[in-house]
């Protein structure tokens, strides 16, 4: 396994489509859905410079925080609230360019400004989410949403 990342390119999509093989290439070593979701949480954080990444795993009816890179974050998040209860209940990605507009949007960090967040879904079931929040306001884009839903598509495949 590599021990280090090699980032390239100049845009955000040469940026993805430098990261994302390498990313997937740690799926294929690892079997542990606990060190891989560290992993991939690790390599958005250091390719993107972003504030916090990271995953909510759906139990029972509620998100609870997996691997993270970032800040100290809320551990527990009822489905429908917030950001990440929003997409988790529409099974849909949400894009926030302004944190601070959105109704419901909870602060684990004041720092944060805008946050993307993913459903990862098997059969339409729900498994959980990946949250990502930037200190820049308007920070993701369709560029992200494109390729961090084929991240969660693979995610999704690998979960055991
Ligand atoms: N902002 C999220 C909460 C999680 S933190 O950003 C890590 C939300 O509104 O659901």
């Amino acid at each position: 396994m590599a021990e280090e990342l090699i980032l390239v390119g100049e845009t955000k999509a040469e940026r993805y489509q430098g990261l994302l093989p390498q990313v997937y290439a740690l799926w294929e070593v690892e079997t542990d859905l606990i060190a891989n979701l560290a992993n991939t949480s690790a390599a958005l954080h250091q390719a993107f410079g972003l504030l916090w990444v990271g995953f909510y795993l759906l139990k029972g009816d509620e998100l609870v925080l997996g691997p993270f890179q970032g800040p100290i974050a809320c551990t527990r998040i009822a489905l429908g609230r917030g950001v990440c209860g929003k997409a988790a209940i529409s099974k849909q990605t949400i894009i926030v360019p302004n944190v601070h507009q959105f109704e419901d949007h909870i602060a684990c960090s004041s720092r944060s400004q805008s946050e993307i967040v993913l459903p990862i879904l098997k059969d339409q079931h729900l498994l959980a989410v990946l949250d990502i929040d930037s200190e820049h306001l308007n920070h993701f884009d369709n560029t992200d949403k494109q390729n961090l839903e084929a991240l969660c598509e693979f995610i999704a495949q690998k979960w055991k």
